[in-house]
């Protein structure tokens, strides 16, 4: 008598539990008054209806429901073997997209992202070559635009690197300390217009120096260690005075980063903070970059300050220096290839660590997509969530707009 018993909608209908519904001919107790018309007993009537159908399939009175799936037919001449006798299969929890997200271990928001911008004095927006999509901006107009386009989708924190005239580029990089300098009245503009704006700054000398390196440079070509230093204080000073939020010393001088708290707490910038580029290694991913400052060191390399791309222990070095010194932040650059780098920092410290997915691994991901040899977006996404799951909070990288835009599911 299957067919006395209503059939269940398919899309679940309350109204038709509720005993609004005739109740089914083969039951013999009416339903009480109130439960026809109001809504007070409703209780009571659910629990007469449900006890009703519970009788009916007590009673063999089964209701129909769709059949059980046949099986899905398998290609002509797949094998037949018995099935192997597994007690865990981990495809189990990635059978679908439901399950998958479920069971995410790593999630990446455009507030993890920190996104590189290049200024200039111009007013033109000039294209950097090796790296599609970035411009040197002009501080007072494009560089407003690209901020606004960044807070729009949710990215609030941002790093200045500035392209310096060669007129005011120095063998000591003075200029870096200037107030009136291009960082410290971009900052000013910046934080006039956003004061929430996470404004970041790189301190270093390199984009100051004549010789193109990050600190200054003695007649034999030793960088001086300690003169540096004393520079890099007066260069974060007139950063903190124009407003950054979060200096940055990518400089890997020894002893930086003490000598900066002290210097910044002196004059009564307890409140900035300090992100220091903790491994920085002396790696050709950085190629792009110097072309966009034109801050390619005159001659020889960095290998006396930036560290080994051999080198694993001698990071857990820097970790020790730069967390005694007070760091607030701890940076592994670059991102990729340095992903054992970046679960060394974060197994070993409680700081935050950042990422800096350099401009040489931009560059690569950006022509690899312009060639169609690779799907340019999923890649870039892969690699910031990579950058993630090693264990990085924030990532510097060139993708954060792009990468922000995505994940709000904005197409361009
Ligand atoms: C220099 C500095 C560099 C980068 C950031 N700050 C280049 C270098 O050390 O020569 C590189 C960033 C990139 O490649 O995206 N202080």
């Amino acid at each position: 008598m299957a067919s006395s018993i209503p059939s269940a909608p398919s899309a679940l209908n309350c109204q038709r539990y509720v005993g609004l519904r005739a109740p089914p001919r083969s039951f013999k107790f009416t339903l009480p008054q109130a439960a026809t018309n109001s809504r007070s007993p409703r209780l009571f009537v659910v629990r007469a209806s449900d006890s009703e159908f519970e009788a009916a399939v007590v009673a063999g009175n089964v209701p129909p429901a769709p059949p059980v799936p046949p099986k899905p037919a398998a290609p002509v001449g797949t094998p037949v073997v018995p099935s192997l006798p597994l007690h865990r299969r981990p495809r189990r929890n990635r059978k679908s997209p439901a399950l998958r997200s479920a069971f995410q271990e790593t999630s990446i928001s455009p507030a993890n992202f920190v996104y590189p911008l290049f200024i200039h004095e111009g007013e033109e927006d000039t294209p950097i070559g090796a790296m599609p999509g970035c411009y040197r901006l002009g501080w007072r107009h494009g560089l407003v635009e690209e901020v606004t386009k960044a807070r729009d989708v949710g990215v609030n924190s941002v790093v200045l690197f500035p392209k310096i005239p060669d007129a005011l580029k120095s063998p000591t990089g003075d200029e870096a300390y200037n107030e009136n300098g291009l960082v410290p009245r971009t900052i000013r503009l910046l934080k006039d217009k956003y004061p929430d704006l996470v404004i970041y700054t790189d301190v270093a000398l390199d984009p100051y120096s004549s010789d193109g390196h990050d600190g200054i440079v003695r007649e034999d070509g030793v960088i001086m260690n300690d003169e540096t230093v004393h520079q890099l204080c007066k260069q974060a000073v007139a950063q903190a005075q124009a407003g950054a939020d979060v200096v940055s010393p990518s400089d890997m001088m020894d002893g930086r980063v003490g000598a900066l708290r002290a210097a910044l707490d002196a004059e009564g910038f307890q409140h900035v903070s300090i992100m220091s580029y903790t491994a920085k290694y002396a790696s050709s991913f950085y190629g792009p970059f110097r072309e966009a400052l034109d801050s390619n060191p005159r001659f020889g390399d960095k290998k006396t300050y930036q560290m080994n791309p051999a080198n694993y222990r001698e990071a857990l070095t820097e970790m020790r220096e730069d967390e005694s010194e007070g760091a607030d932040i701890l940076l592994v650059k670059p991102g990729l290839p340095y992903l054992d780098i970046i679960r060394l920092l974060r197994d070993n410290s409680p700081l935050p660590i950042a990422a800096y997915q350099v401009s040489g691994e931009y560059a690569m991901i950006k022509a690899a997509g312009a060639l169609k040899m690779i799907d340019e977006e999923k890649v870039m996404m892969e690699s910031l969530m990579c950058l993630r799951r090693a264990g990085a909070d924030i990532i510097l990288t060139y993708s954060a707009l792009q990468a922000a835009r995505c994940l709000c599911g904005e197409k361009r």
